[in-house]
């Protein structure tokens, strides 16, 4: 059976990943992956993490099974923190997913379950696991309109001309903040007309939310996912690998927003028979991790405070780049770095580009032109200054 096999396509950022290690230069500077990483190159568990896991190891008794949702506190924990307590009418039903990337794909899982003719609409410019778990549910994607590839700013007019496409039951994927990877997030106005051409179409937004507090600090990071759940059904996907630093614990939550009690009970119903059928039961370990952290008001301070240095981190890294851009272009195009949020944001390179930053600068950027701003730190940002110059000029 396993002749049959051919080689699956490797995943192009952990091709560069394997690629970076192996580059015996000193100074090379990895802006690929997408992981949050400090000045020293490290990418340390909060202190906040440390001490509820402290806390869990002294006080866990059991390690059984919990529900095929996984636990309701951690459902409550992060539901609150998303959309503030839920109050009479509002009927939330949530489960707990294996990370961020299993949330996106038990949202589209669960759309299909109720339009199995559903179409999904991505950004032309996203995380390319969007498509990739669309098509392999065996669903159509369709793109929107989102970048300006002149100016990296968000093109409007052609976002709503092409949302007002979706038909009644159509999916849009929606970036919550920190859009993956332009790093360009809808202003209010905009977010307002989204809402309205979501209102009009009946389009079901899936608003996938990675990089809470990233931005800027969680409420105000909110502000596009809590407009969108004004409308009378949503979908969010929550990720804790990066705003809460437990990559690897694979902590994640799919929340309906739906309109009825007897809908959210559906929806439970669905969602619990979507873990049956894949993993059964979420990991917990990372979960509770997060949710002794938002119900404990010490814990969830210093987690606040250790996100906020992670986001000052990144607003520093993007000043500094775009003031030595302009310096040494004598341009001012790349001052949008500034107006533009969380880790990410997308350069002119092109493939040749990319290929000599690599070949004579040792800078690994993925092919795209995407750059992770975490590797732009005081110690690197002359350097890449200097390359990215080198080739744009
Ligand atoms: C936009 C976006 N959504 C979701 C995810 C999924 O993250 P994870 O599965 O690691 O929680 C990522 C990770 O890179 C992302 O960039």
């Amino acid at each position: 059976m396993f002749e049959r096999l051919s080689t699956s396509e490797t995943d192009p950022i952990l091709a560069l990943m394997q690629a970076f290690q192996a580059d015996p230069r000193p100074n090379k500077v990895d802006l690929g992956i997408g992981v949050w990483r400090d000045a020293e190159g490290r990418t340390p568990v909060f202190q906040a993490v440390k001490t509820a896991e402290e806390r869990i190891w002294h006080s866990q008794d059991s390690k059984i099974y919990v529900g095929f949702r996984g636990d309701p506190g951690f459902h409550a924990a992060v539901s609150d923190l998303l959309l503030g307590p839920e109050g009479d009418g509002d009927w939330r039903a949530a489960s707990a997913t294996t990370g961020g990337t299993s949330a996106v794909q038990t949202a589209l899982a669960l759309a299909r379950t109720a339009r199995p003719d559903l179409r999904v609409w991505v950004p032309e410019e996203s995380w390319p696991n969007h498509w990739v778990l669309a098509r392999s549910l065996g669903l159509e994607t369709r793109n929107f309109t989102y970048i300006d590839p002149a100016t990296q700013e968000i093109e409007r007019a052609g976002l709503l001309r092409d949302l007002a496409g979706a038909r009644a039951g159509d999916v849009v994927l929606l970036h919550a903040c920190c859009h993956n990877p332009t790093g360009a997030d809808p202003d209010p106005e905009l977010q307002e007309e989204i809402v309205t051409s979501l209102a009009q179409s009946g389009a079901i937004p899936v608003v996938d939310c990675a990089y809470l507090g990233f931005g800027a600090a969680p409420e105000a990071d909110l502000a596009f996912l809590r407009r969108l759940s004004a409308l009378p059904e949503s979908i969010v996907a929550f990720s804790g690998s990066k705003s809460f630093g437990l990559y690897r614990e694979r902590v994640g939550l799919c929340l309906a927003l739906t309109e009825s009690a007897r809908a959210r009970d559906a929806v439970e119903s669905q969602l619990t028979r979507l873990n049956r059928e894949t993993y059964s039961f979420p990991p917990d370990h990372g979960a509770r991790v997060v949710t002794e952290i938002l119900t404990d008001p010490t814990l969830r301070a210093s987690w606040d405070t250790e996100l906020s240095a992670i986001r000052r981190a990144l607003i520093d890294n993007r000043a500094n780049l775009a003031a030595s851009l302009r310096a040494r272009l004598n341009s001012d195009a790349f001052d949008r770095l500034t107006r533009q949020n969380g880790m990410f944001a997308m350069l002119p390179l092109g493939t040749e580009r990319v290929a000599r930053l690599r070949a004579e600068h040792g800078l690994y950027i993925v092919g795209t032109g995407r750059i992770n701003l975490a590797g732009v730190t005081e110690a690197t940002c002359a350097p890449v200054a200097d390359a990215l110059a080198a080739v744009l000029r």
